[in-house]
């Protein structure tokens, strides 16, 4: 990049918030995906004003722009693989209000998730959408992806819990969308259209989230099935009677690398072992508690464990909680890669997609393990290839393709909570069909001359 532009970033937000340096650059070219790509030059803004200006110099110039949170995502989407100004939001992270009279938070792009959580719980309140990146995502990158996580069964994904925007478009206007009421019927609604765009319509500046009041108590559940029909079984006649905070599941290839990584867990190597958390006051969790043990045994769930203590609670999650790093453990010589790692299909098809998913993944040879949120019919997967053979690049491309059409033949979708970023950017025709010329229309008039996160999401 020009060194003129470079100084005229400075100029906006400070020499000390502008990295030209290639080792700067190098440090922002990834995210936690497979994708790297060195941008000129990365920003830090502290206000929204400088964003503004950020953008209006980058419009003028046709320069690339790529809004980056906590880059824990796992499709590249933070990636600026066609170079240009990455802006990292991060520094904007301040909790701008929280107003208990209308159960709603204004909030910077940089608040993380679990800071924010950290703060609501002062004053009973919380914020439910819960990604498995909690300790370091932000709210911007939430909302941009519109992550789910553990709490979706109950409480729904980032999308629900959305009142308001402020957003910075490519020409540098800015767009202050939604408002405080909890109901709205005012035609199109603009608020929705950003949540879930990846950086591509805009930069997400400011949000105004809802809040509720965090349970009295709450308990954890985890009971073993030999059988994974009979866990789905189990979780399909608990939710004909009560919606848990959460329903987890592991099959057994994670749970025998979780026990390699964890040791002192000593997980039962079952078919399926399912998690659940419930909240709400102490009768409630008592009454809750006795229905899911209950129809855990019913459906051949022996040796079910719960407690409401809540350190005994973090211990039984740490099976569950260990499973993303664990996956590495099936096969040290292996390496994991995120591909075909984040299905959704409808509940019930839950164990159809899991035998089928370890089908294709003996079929083609490579190495798989599955977990995910059963009570949403999210499933993840820690595939695991040899890097350095390209053949086994060849045989992960075959998997993921057969996975996603089983996925969709199923009548479910190729990403839940993750995106599609780079990663899946190729799949949108296939599942837009029509629909993606539409979106890219929508696109142009947003950002008419390409710039913003360019490359993502098929448009
Ligand atoms: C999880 C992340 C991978 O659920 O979405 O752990
Ligand atoms: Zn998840």
């Amino acid at each position: 990049m020009k060194e003129d532009l470079v100084n005229i970033l400075a100029s906006i937000v400070g020499e000390e918030n502008v990295k030209s340096d290639i080792i700067d650059r190098y440090c922002y070219s990834m995210d936690a995906s497979i994708y790297k790509s060195i941008p000129d030059v990365v920003v830090f803004p502290q206000t929204t004003d400088q964003v503004v200006e950020i953008m209006k110099l980058a419009n003028t110039n046709e320069i690339p722009v790529t809004p980056r949170g906590a880059a824990t995502g796992l499709c590249g989407g933070a990636v600026p693989i066609e170079g240009g100004i990455v802006v990292d939001l991060t520094q904007m992270n301040k909790i701008l209000e929280i107003d208990l009279d209308n159960f709603c938070v204004r909030v910077e792009p940089g608040v993380i998730q679990l800071q924010l959580n950290q703060e609501l719980k002062k004053q009973g309140f919380f914020f439910p959408p819960t990604p498995g990146s909690k300790k370091m995502c932000t709210i911007g990158g939430m909302i941009s992806t519109n992550a789910g996580g553990m709490t979706a069964v109950k409480y729904g994904v980032t999308r629900n819990f959305v009142l308001g925007l402020k957003v910075v478009l490519a020409s540098g206007e800015v767009l202050s969308l939604g408002g405080k009421t909890l109901k709205r019927s005012l035609g199109l609604d603009l608020t929705q259209l950003f949540i879930g765009s990846e950086g591509t319509l805009g930069i997400i500046t400011e949000a105004l989230l809802r809040i509720i009041p965090l349970p009295e108590e709450t308990a954890v559940i985890v009971a073993p099935f030999e059988d994974i029909n009979e866990a789905a079984k189990a979780v399909n006649s608990v939710l004909n009677h009560t919606i848990p905070t959460a329903i987890e599941i592991m099959d057994r290839g994670i749970i025998k690398a979780v026990n390699a990584y964890v040791p002192e867990l000593n997980l039962p190597e079952v078919d399926a072992l399912l998690y659940f958390e419930i909240g709400g006051t102490p009768e409630e969790v008592k009454k809750q508690t006795e229905l899911i043990v209950e129809t855990c045994k019913k459906h051949k769930s022996n040796n079910v464990q719960w407690t409401s203590d809540p350190s005994e609670k973090q211990m039984l999650w740490q099976g569950r909680e260990a499973a993303g790093g664990a996956i590495m453990n099936l096969d040290k010589r292996l390496v994991r890669v995120y591909e075909a790692e984040d299905v959704c299909v409808p509940i019930s098809k839950v164990p159809e997609m899991v035998k089928r998913f370890q089908e294709i993944s003996k079929k083609y040879g490579v190495p798989v393990g599955l977990y995910g949120h059963a009570g949403d019919g999210n499933i993840h997967s820690g595939v695991l290839i040899d890097v350095r053979n390209p053949e086994e690049w060849q045989k992960l491309k075959k998997l993921t393709g057969e996975v996603y059409e089983t996925a969709m033949s199923l009548g479910g979708n190729i990403s839940a909570e993750h995106g599609i970023g780079v990663l899946r950017a190729g799949w949108m025709d296939r599942i837009l069909g029509e629909g993606l010329h539409y979106v890219k229309k929508i696109k142009k008039v947003f950002d008419p001359k390409g710039i913003l996160n360019p490359g993502k999401l098929g448009i």
